[in-house]
């Protein structure tokens, strides 16, 4: 946990966010976290809950019908997702969102996009990037559909750094990633935290989220069930949130 560095303000709250895709159809009804630096915080919640919503509405793909997404004192409600990088937040898909038929160098260059005139800088980063990811480097030249799971997600994580990002929104990040390559990513995000990203971890692995985890947000049926700080939930912090994920007379915490 990245829990020694605290630092106040969040890079992104939302407050009292309401969502759905089809009218009169509600699916997230009224949800409020923040997501600061230093920080991993976990949204756990069983499946059809409204994770991948919350995720949606933050990085502008659906538009919230009430409530508020701010990042310091600018206000990003309505913003559009090509607009996100600017504002330093990326976003994670559930699904690997890597081009398949391009290459994996061609895949991390167009993570530099938005620094495409300045070649010089480019090129530095990719080489940072391959340093960190070795086995990417082994692999530039291959169709980034040809990588593991495991190593696609690699992928993402290394384009996205191209950009230098503050936030990171996640959506499963370890889903269908064979346990030891899981175990990498966990540790990639916690690094991440440690740098100082501000991270928002949806996740259905509970285990492995509360392992890295500063602050765990419990969402049920769209709204929140219970946050807090992970280590104010105890040592049972795994067998309680199942409980309150599965069971419906779970006791709250008070
Ligand atoms: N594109 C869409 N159009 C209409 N309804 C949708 C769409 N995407 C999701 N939903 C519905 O919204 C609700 C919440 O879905 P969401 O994907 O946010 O859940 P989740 O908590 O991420 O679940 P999982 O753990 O399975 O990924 C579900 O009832 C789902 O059927
Ligand atoms: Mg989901």
């Amino acid at each position: 946990m990245a829990a020694a560095h605290q630092s106040g303000a969040p890079s992104l709250s939302a407050r009292d966010l309401v969502a759905g895709y089809l009218p009169g159809i509600e699916i997230l009804h009224g949800v409020s976290v923040d997501v600061l630096p230093y920080e991993v915080r976990a949204v756990l919640g069983p499946n059809g809950t409204g994770k991948s919503t919350l995720l949606k509405v933050l990085y502008g793909f659906l538009k919230p019908g009430a409530g508020e997404i701010k990042s310091g004192s600018r206000v990003l409600t309505g913003a559009a997702p090509h607009e996100m990088g600017g504002y330093g937040i990326v976003y994670l898909p559930q699904r690997p969102s890597v081009f398949p038929f391009l290459s994996v160098e061609v895949n991390l260059r167009l993570g530099a996009w938005r620094l495409r005139s300045r070649h010089g800088l480019v090129r530095e980063k990719i080489e940072r990037a391959f340093a960190q990811f070795p086995a990417l480097y082994e692999k530039r030249h291959q169709s980034a559909g040809t990588l593991s799971g495991g190593q696609q997600r690699q992928l993402e994580f290394a384009r996205s750094l191209l950009l230098d990002p503050n936030v990171y929104l996640i959506d499963e990040p370890t889903a269908s990633i064979e346990p030891r390559i899981a175990t990498q990513i966990y540790e990639l995000i916690q690094g991440l935290a440690q740098q100082g990203k501000a991270i928002l971890l949806v996740d259905q692995n509970i285990k492995g989220a509360l392992g890295i985890a500063d602050y765990v947000y419990v969402m049920r049926t769209g709204s929140l069930y219970t946050e807090g700080k992970r280590a104010e939930f105890g040592e049972d912090v795994e067998l309680l949130v199942s409980q309150w994920l599965y069971t419906h007379h779970a006791p709250k915490p008070s």
